[in-house]
């Protein structure tokens, strides 16, 4: 596909679209209340809809139809924004900060989080199966590979591993493991799907995983980074979480030069995927840039 635009453009484009589309999704529903306004709070809340974008752009990268992608992208943020609630509970990373604005359970309360939290896991599974721009072979794909994803051998898995890692040293393969698990998984299903829904093959599918494996690494790195040298107003989400939940970490393991190196290690691998996957000419190959180096 012909680049159109910067990608600052691109991507607040995107980001407009998915926030109206999620609006849409989220507004009518005849459910309680203050359940409602739980899940819009931090679904409104922001984000930089990432996962969304990369899903759209590698549609893009074949048979791009952005529409027909839009309820699958909006589908995945739920999700992601499901876990992030989770993520901030006391149980979990106790942080009160998120998205620049109270966490769920603060602006609530915790039973409320947990249940605005399932409410958006659950309903992207609705959304997807009554989307009327898919055949029905494409959402039980979408469906499968979502909750593969998201999932006990996926995201959740991640997060548990995260969990048990915390006071222990961990070797640098099992971090990756960790990292790929708990935020690799769910910017994999962006790729893949994007791409399937846009008729890539299954040999473009295979290289589009290897390069999603090295995107979840470089992403979470530069998250681990962030939360030491980063700056809470521009993150949005507290610094110094990490270590004062004594998490495994790539700074923790490697220093902050050693894992600016490892970064730039998977970004060249995660380079050469897209290209053999013939999508280094699309958006992906400058998001790959934007992750690397996002300062929120
Ligand atoms: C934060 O994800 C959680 C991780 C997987 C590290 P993002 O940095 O994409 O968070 P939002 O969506 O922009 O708030
Ligand atoms: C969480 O990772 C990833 C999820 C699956 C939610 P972190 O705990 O590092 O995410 P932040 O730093 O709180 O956003
Ligand atoms: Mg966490
Ligand atoms: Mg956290
Ligand atoms: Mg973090």
């Amino acid at each position: 596909m012909v680049l159109h635009g910067t990608l600052n453009n691109y991507i607040d484009d995107n980001k407009k679209i998915v926030h109206d589309e999620l609006k849409n999704q989220l507004h009518h529903l005849p459910i309680p209340k203050r359940l409602k306004e739980s899940m819009l709070y931090s679904v409104e809340a922001g984000g930089k809809r990432l996962r969304p974008i990369l899903l759209i752009a590698s549609n893009e990268a074949y048979a791009g139809d952005s529409q027909k992608v839009l309820t699958t992208a909006v589908a995945l943020e739920m999700i992601h924004t499901y876990s992030l609630i989770h993520d901030d509970l006391p149980a979990m990373d106790n942080d009160d900060y998120r998205r620049g604005k109270p966490t769920n359970h603060i602006m609530f309360d915790e039973a409320t989080a947990i249940l605005a939290g399932d409410a958006l896991l659950t309903y992207s599974f609705d959304i997807i199966s009554n989307d009327s721009l898919l055949a029905d072979n494409q959402k039980v794909e979408l469906i499968k590979m979502l909750s593969h994803s998201s999932g006990p051998k996926g995201m959740v898995a991640g997060q548990f591993l995260d969990m048990e890692a915390e006071d222990k040293v961990v070797s640098i393969e099992e971090l990756e493991e960790i990292h790929d698990l708990k935020t690799g998984q769910l910017l994999k299903f962006a790729v893949t799907a994007g791409a399937l829904i846009g008729n890539a093959t299954s040999d473009q599918l295979k290289h589009l995983n290897a390069f999603a494996y090295y995107l979840g690494l470089i992403f979470q790195v530069q998250d681990d980074i962030l939360d030491v040298t980063g700056d809470q107003n521009k993150l949005g989400k507290p610094i110094g979480s990490d270590e004062v939940n004594k998490k495994s970490t790539y700074p923790k393991l490697l220093g902050t030069d050693g894992a600016l190196e490892q970064k730039e290690i998977y970004v060249s691998k995660a380079k050469s995927a897209l290209k053999e996957a013939n999508a280094d000419k699309s958006y992906l190959m400058m998001l790959t840039d934007y992750f690397s180096k996002r300062d929120h």
